[in-house]
Formats: C-alpha cells, structure tokens, sequence
C-alpha cells in the first residue's frame, strides 16, 4: 500500500484566484479538478480551457475528476492536456475497458469512480486496466456534504481486491473527508484522499495537508 497522499480540491478554491489558491497547497500530493456538466451532476464547475490554463500554472500534478456524461469523448482529451490522472464514473462510461487503455496509451493515470449507490463487484475483474479506483464518500456534485460511513464496507472490499490482485491500484475517498473522518476512510484501506472544504477552510492550508496526512499514515 501506498502511503497517504492528499489531495485537495480547487472546487472549495476562490475561482477568481485560482493561481493564488494553488499556491496555497504547493504542499499536497495533487490537485484535484472536479469537471461537472449539469447532467451526470446538477451542478456546473469547469472544462478544458480553464484545465489547460491549470496545467501551465502548476507544477503539481493534475488529478481530473470527470463528473460528465460521455466520458468516452472527453476524458482522452484531459489526458491530452497531460493531465497526470484523469478518472471518469463507471455510471457513464460505453466501454470503460476501452477508454482505460485510451487514457494510458497517451501517459495518463487512468481511473474510475463509483458513485455511493454502485457496486464494486461488476468492476473488479477490470481492476489491472485501472491506476486508482474512486470510491465516492458522498453523492457526487457539491463540496462540504458529510462522509458516508456506509461506504466503509466498500472500502474494505475494495482493499481486499486489490491486494488480492497483488495490483498497484491507488484506492481514493472523495467527500467529507477531514481531520474527523479521514482515519477511518484510511483504516478501511483507503491510501489517497481528496479534501476540499477541509483545506481551503483552513486559515493555514499547508497546516491542513499535514495534518490530514498525518491522520491517514
Ligand atoms: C464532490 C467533489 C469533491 C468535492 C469534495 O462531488 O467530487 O471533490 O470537492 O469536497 P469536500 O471535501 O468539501 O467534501
Ligand atoms: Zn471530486
């Protein structure tokens, strides 16, 4: 298992002052960039020009969390970019097979998420296609909601297969998490987390990162 990396979403960052808020978090693992279309989600955030503009703003790596519909079409395009990590829901994806391998084969980390209500089961046979797996925390479209502790058992299954699998998949939380929640995502088995609220909430949000990554080691 890999240890904790922290990743804080720009989600809860001034939109305004978005090269001022990165740097705020020099100090994390990667930033997380939610992509929302207003249909797979009821809530509208980001797209490609402003991701482009990310990418030459920061020299930490990008970790693009696509909450859209189509993903088939889009999500090679994030990779393109040369986005580290581009992870697309399983809930929208044609052929997630096929897209995993279209993610690698242009040097991006590829990843996928499952929304709180679905199963893992049906996924893990694909576990080698994929770099991380996703487990949604909270329904998927606004920061600040509270932790799913009904996702815990996921986790654990989660874990289970993986290390069963003898993989390298990165298992990421995403939701809720803060210096209350973040043990026992971490204790399930969870090894990489996203914090929105819980960083840029914090007056000091290198002291946030360190503490969250202290928390999860
Ligand atoms: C929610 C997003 C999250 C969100 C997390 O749909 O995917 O990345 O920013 O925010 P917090 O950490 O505040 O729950
Ligand atoms: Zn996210």
């Amino acid at each position: 298992m890999i240890s904790p990396r922290i990743h804080p979403s720009i989600l809860s960052a001034d939109f305004a002052n978005l090269a001022t808020e990165l740097s705020r978090i020099s100090s994390a693992d990667a930033v997380h960039v939610d992509v929302m279309d207003n249909h797979f989600v009821p809530n509208l955030t980001i797209g490609l020009p402003v991701v482009k503009s990310l990418r030459a703003a920061t020299e930490l790596p990008l970790d693009i969390h696509l909450m859209i519909e189509d993903p088939d079409t889009w999500a090679p395009q994030y990779a393109e970019l040369g986005c580290e990590s581009v992870t697309f829901h399983a809930e929208a994806a044609g052929a997630p097979i096929r897209l995993a391998r279209e993610l690698r084969a242009q040097g991006s980390r590829s990843a996928m998420a499952l929304k709180p209500a679905t199963g893992i089961e049906p996924y893990l046979d694909m576990l080698g296609e994929l770099d991380m797996l996703l487990l949604m925390t909270v329904e998927p479209g606004f920061g600040g909601q509270s932790f799913l502790d009904l996702i815990l058992p996921k986790i654990r299954r989660a874990r289970k297969a993986v290390d069963d699998q003898g993989g390298t998949v990165a298992l990421q939380v995403d939701g809720g998490i803060s210096a209350e929640t973040i043990q026992r995502a971490a204790e399930a088995g969870a090894d990489t987390f996203v914090a929105g609220s819980a960083v840029y909430s914090a007056p000091d949000a290198a002291a946030a990162i360190a503490q969250l990554r202290s928390l999860a080691g």
